[in-house]
């Protein structure tokens, strides 16, 4: 098998990203690494620690000082805190909205992502992965869906997991434009990245799809 290849999967919310990352990670035995959490956990922290999550100055300060380990889960632990029971919220994706357009928090974020992705072997999801994080990664995935698929998965996410949840498609329309519109590395499909559409496949198919392009095209094996 390739030894330190970079799967960079990236996509709007409530495409399926997570669900289809962490199989296509499980079959190939890569590392899976979710960016979103770690853009939520940041967001709650520093909103727990007082920190004005408009301003760019207090969260530069807030990203010089936090102190940033990880969990043997994968967590990214935050002045030693495990946010990861919270980040599925309402609360937490509303926070990451804003802190996740702020310039301190996209430059400390991606540089801690560098740093997990550098060895390889790594499945990341996100936005800005195939486009920022690693422009060069092995194999680049945009997966997309029409907006009405993904409110549904999205409410149907908070209702398994018993969340509060109100105006699921009008906040999730509201987040893309912002993840879209956003100066700070936007939402956008690298040039070279494969877009798949998971409106029409269901998530087997998806994850077939993407390793079946794998391994044509980079002969990486499952594990
Ligand atoms: O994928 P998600 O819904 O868990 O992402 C949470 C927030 O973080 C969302 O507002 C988009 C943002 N995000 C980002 O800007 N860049 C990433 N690589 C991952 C997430």
């Amino acid at each position: 098998m390739k030894k330190g290849a970079v799967i960079a999967i990236d996509g709007p919310s409530g495409v399926g990203k997570t669900t289809v990352s962490k199989r296509v990670a499980t079959r190939l035995g890569y590392r899976y690494v979710d960016t979103g959490a770690m853009y939520r956990s940041l967001a709650l922290a520093a909103s727990d620690a007082g920190v004005d999550i408009n301003s760019d100055a207090a969260l530069r300060d807030y990203c010089a000082r936090v102190d940033i380990s990880y969990n043997a889960a994968g967590n990214m632990l935050l002045d030693g805190v495990d946010y990861s029971g919270r980040i599925r919220t309402e609360e937490a994706a509303s926070l990451a909205s804003i802190t996740s357009a702020k310039k301190p928090v996209r430059d400390f974020l991606v540089a801690c992502q560098r740093r997990l992705g550098d060895e390889g072997d790594v499945v990341m999801e996100g936005r800005d992965i195939g486009t920022v994080v690693f422009p060069d990664a092995d194999v680049k995935i945009v997966l997309d869906a029409p907006h009405g698929v993904r409110a549904e998965r999205r409410q149907k996410e908070f209702e398994e997991k018993s969340l509060a949840a109100s105006d699921v498609g009008k906040k999730i329309a509201e987040r893309d434009r912002r993840d879209i519109e956003r100066k700070n590395s936007p939402l956008k499909a690298a040039a070279d990245a494969v877009v798949i559409d998971t409106g029409s496949l269901d998530i087997d198919g998806v994850v077939n799809r993407i390793l079946s392009g794998i391994k044509n095209r980079f002969h990486i094996g499952e594990a």
